[in-house]
């Protein structure tokens, strides 16, 4: 074994008590090898030997991908550390035990068992640990002996989080559950806290306390202002927890007003926020639960004053479907270049090809042939250009200046020769075919 007990809880005590961040990627990783050992259920073992649960409200995950979510340190950091918190808290003010009912442990009990492993005197708790993967049960009882903590009252349940009850009329003081992914994607986080909710009491508190969706305007050009904010979309919290729990999903459906003025040179960037417990929160950059999400300028049509609209569907797998406004087109005057209208570089097509997306970025009209598509295809392959790259720097760059310096620094320079022998294929692909 590569750490000792006592190593081990000194690093729980560390990971418990350091600054957001200041645990290293070493440390988490002596840790998670030190439960392997433990519980027999190993992070580098092959993802395909593990397999996970499809249910009704989303991917229960495999307990090798479950013991794998140790290793995001700084979400592990700040979620033990509100775990912790909230239970300080909470044994501050009862007399009572407090009860503590904990949906989807994976095998290590990530959340609540080091806490318990390295705490000095027994805390008076309760607990119920649940998760839908028999092995991830086996586990924590294997961590339970090893930790000595049978002293705590602790029932463990194989089950359901979206479905199980409880035998006795029971109600909880924290209901933790971390069954997420960044939007609240594909994982059953939101159904499990809309039935659990129910469970909780009055004053009680749902770990995380909150998980906020937001939309932004994300200016394309490193050198333009910050993010703009156009709205909150979806908020997981007690409120709509208990409202979803009621038969009111209304929380599922939202619409945000673009807001006035020109957004051609900017994306649309969806971004999650996680309060766990007061002031400890996960935000863009922190973890795999904060990755945000940027639309393409061409598949997010901005026109000021109009609504996106979003939707969180499909309970199997749940996401938020969003949809933009319909493009308006308008019809334009303007007369594209010639194919042959060159520019600095010298190269056919692309003077065109690039006025086409800067009028379409405006909601202006603009067709391509299949022919010139099939030209410019053939353009960005003699270059050993990826042709997405290419067609999203278009969208992105607002004069053609620019979007030819960028060329240039993609290809290789070229000579006259190779130059004419490009651009005589290129556009005899548009000629030939007749247009
Ligand atoms: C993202 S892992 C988190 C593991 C651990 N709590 C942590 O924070 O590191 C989610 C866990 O929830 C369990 N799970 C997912 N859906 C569940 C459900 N509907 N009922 C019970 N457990 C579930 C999975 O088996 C997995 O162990």
């Amino acid at each position: 074994m590569c750490q000792t007990k006592a190593q081990f809880v000194e690093t729980v005590n560390k990971l418990l008590h350091c600054q957001k961040g200041a645990i290293s990627k070493s440390e988490i990783k002596a840790m998670v090898t030190y439960l392997g050992e433990v519980t027999q259920v190993f992070t580098d073992t092959d993802m395909n030997d593990s397999p996970k649960t499809q249910t009704a409200c989303g991917v229960a995950i495999s307990p090798v991908q479950a013991a794998k979510c140790f290793e995001e340190t700084i979400r592990t950091q700040m979620f033990a550390q509100g775990v912790a918190n909230a239970i300080a808290d909470k044994l501050k003010v009862e007399i009572k035990p407090v009860r503590i009912l904990y949906a989807g442990t994976g095998p290590y009990a990530t959340l609540l068992l080091p806490l318990l492993a390295a705490s000095t005197e027994q805390l008076n708790v309760e607990i119920t640990l649940l998760d839908i993967h028999q092995e991830n049960i086996t586990a924590v009882e294997a961590l339970i002996a090893h930790f000595g903590l049978e002293s705590y009252q602790i029932e463990l349940v194989h089950g359901d989080a979206t479905q199980w009850r409880p035998n006795r009329e029971q109600q909880f003081d924290i209901i933790i559950s971390e069954t997420m992914t960044a939007l609240l994607k594909r994982e059953p986080q939101v159904f499990i806290f809309k039935h659990l909710v129910q469970y909780l009491r009055s004053d009680g508190v749902l770990i995380p306390e909150q998980v906020s969706l937001k939309t932004w305007l994300t200016p394309q050009s490193k050198q333009s202002k910050g993010d703009l904010l156009i709205g909150e979309f979806f908020c997981l919290d007690r409120e709509r927890a208990q409202a979803l729990n009621r038969g009111d999903d209304t929380c599922f459906c939202a619409e945000l007003i673009i807001p006035d003025g020109d957004w051609a040179e900017h994306v649309v960037k969806l971004t999650t926020d996680i309060q766990v417990y007061r002031d400890l929160s996960l935000h863009e950059g922190d973890c795999s639960l904060n990755i945000a999400f940027a639309f393409s300028p061409y598949d997010a049509v901005l026109t000021a004053n109009q609504a996106i609209v979003f939707k969180y569907v499909q309970p199997d797998s749940p996401d938020f479907s969003v949809i933009f406004p319909k493009p308006e087109w308008k019809q334009t005057n303007f007369k594209l270049p010639q194919p042959s209208d060159t520019g600095a570089l010298g190269l056919v097509q692309i003077k065109r090809s690039f006025q086409r997306a800067y009028l379409i970025k405006r909601g202006e009209r603009a067709a391509t042939s299949e022919q010139e598509w099939q030209a410019e295809l053939y353009l960005y392959d003699a270059l050993s250009l990826n042709s997405r790259e290419v067609i999203g720097k278009m969208y992105e760059l607002e004069r053609f200046t620019d979007f030819e310096k960028w060329l240039s620094e993609q290809v290789t320079p070229l000579d006259n020769v190779t130059i004419n022998a490009i651009n005589y294929q290129c556009l005899a692909k548009i000629t030939d075919a007749g247009t």
